[in-house]
């Protein structure tokens, strides 16, 4: 066996030095810092700005001046010097996915007050409530024109903490947009949530046209991970900011922890996440598997709830908190590969998409390939990390 001098360990010590650095730096940023250095495009688009939304929970939580100047050149770049955005979309494609990187500019024109942020965000606000096409009771179509009348929770997490940030912001009194905002997700509860096992199908036709409609309720057949994962981080977002002298925020609340029940009782026991089409009957079925970006949002969303003080008075904070811990480590077992090039990360096992494009059958959601380095699921997992961290969970596993 070849035993090195001390000169070479001392060379090997040097030139290793990154990756001893980086070692040592807690999953949130370590990760951050991986998407960072292997490049994350600056667009508007909501992919980036789920990975955009974990860079500003570690800017918050390390107060390190990189993560808020890598938000901010990656914003600017994608808006005019007069705040248009530079890839402007038709105005006739009103989709909920256009509204997501609302939520990173309120951040930024926080602390900014730039007007250039504040012109986007007045845009994306008022063709929301202005243009954006409704169900006859008041939904926010997920995408007109190409899914009239359809609500799916996707849209919930993509608009509405945006529209409760904003109107918390610069019209708190505003009572119509608070009552708006509690319709949209009392909608999505009377026709997805299955009162049976608490979770929440994909989405809903409330004209039952779709070839996946239920003839009663309208909603397409699957309980799909990724969706509760944006749904339950659309109820932390939203909560967030929405008055709790308002009757809206126990409901809100309520659903909350109806889902949290739910992803208690679905919590995969040998991984500790959850499955790509959830439910008895498909769970450790052949195609399907525990999906990394819907397990990373509903360890996030526990976490974030825990947080809040969503559980208070529940008596159940320890159960949850262990739900949430179990997810974590699992997840971090899983998705976390430590074999990206220069020390960095990679996040593995994010499903590319789901959509109800189809039938939204088992065998669709199945077959969509599974991706490396999702800004979906790898935002996810940081926000997730930091709370960790905040929560002081770490213990002597590092997160
Ligand atoms: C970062 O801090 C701001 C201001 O306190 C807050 O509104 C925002 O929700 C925080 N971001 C995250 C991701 O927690
Ligand atoms: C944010 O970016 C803009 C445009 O690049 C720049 O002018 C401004 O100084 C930056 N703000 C902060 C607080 O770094
Ligand atoms: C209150 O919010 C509603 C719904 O978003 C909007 O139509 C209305 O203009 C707002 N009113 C005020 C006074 O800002
Ligand atoms: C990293 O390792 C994981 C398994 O942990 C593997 O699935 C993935 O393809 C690897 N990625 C690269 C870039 O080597």
């Amino acid at each position: 066996m070849h035993l090195p001098s001390p000169l070479t360990a001392l060379l090997t010590l040097t030139f290793s030095l990154p990756h001893v650095l980086a070692a040592d730096k807690p999953y949130s940023t370590w990760m951050t810092d991986s998407f960072i250095t292997r490049g994350v495009p600056p667009t508007r688009w909501y992919t980036e700005a789920t990975l955009y939304r974990g860079i500003e929970a570690v800017a918050n939580h390390t107060a390190l001046p990189n993560y808020f100047a890598f938000l901010n050149t990656s914003l600017s770049s994608t808006l005019t010097p007069s705040g248009l955005f530079r890839d402007q979309w038709s105005p006739t494609d009103l989709q909920l996915d256009h509204i997501r990187i609302g939520s990173t500019l309120l951040y930024l024109y926080t602390a900014t007050s730039s007007p250039v942020y504040r012109t986007a965000i007045d845009f994306l606000h008022s063709s929301l409530t202005t243009q954006y096409k409704r169900t006859a009771s008041g939904g926010f179509w997920h995408k007109s024109p190409k899914y009239p009348n359809q609500m799916w929770l996707d849209g919930l997490f993509m608009a509405m903490p945006f529209y409760a940030g904003y109107t918390s912001l610069f019209q708190p009194g505003n009572t119509t947009a608070w009552d708006d905002i509690l319709l949209q997700f009392s909608l999505v509860e009377s026709h997805c949530r299955d009162a049976k096992t608490g979770m929440l199908r994909h989405g809903f036709d409330e004209s039952k046209r779709a070839v996946w409609a239920d003839a009663v309720t309208g909603a397409s057949p699957l309980v799909w991970i990724r969706a509760q994962g944006w749904y339950i981080m659309a109820l932390v977002g939203v909560l967030e900011w929405f008055p709790r002298e308002h009757r809206g925020y126990g409901m809100l609340k309520g659903w909350f922890l109806e889902l949290a029940k739910a992803l208690k009782r679905e919590q995969d026991g040998e991984s500790g996440g959850w499955w790509l089409v959830m439910g008895e009957e498909y769970v450790g079925r052949k195609e399907n598997y525990i999906e990394s970006s819907g397990t990373a949002m509903n360890t996030y969303g526990l976490l974030r709830g825990l947080r809040n003080g969503l559980f208070a008075g529940t008596g159940e904070e320890e159960l949850y908190l262990g739900v949430a811990r179990r997810a974590y480590e699992g997840m971090v077992e899983r998705f976390v590969a430590r074999n990206g090039t220069g020390g960095t990360l990679n996040w593995e096992g994010t499903v590319r998409v789901g959509s109800l494009d189809g039938n939204g059958d088992y065998k669709y959601y199945t077959g969509v390939p599974v991706v490396e380095n999702s800004h979906i699921g790898a935002g996810p997992f940081i926000l997730a990390s930091v709370e960790m961290e905040r929560a002081n969970l770490c213990g002597s596993n590092r997160c």
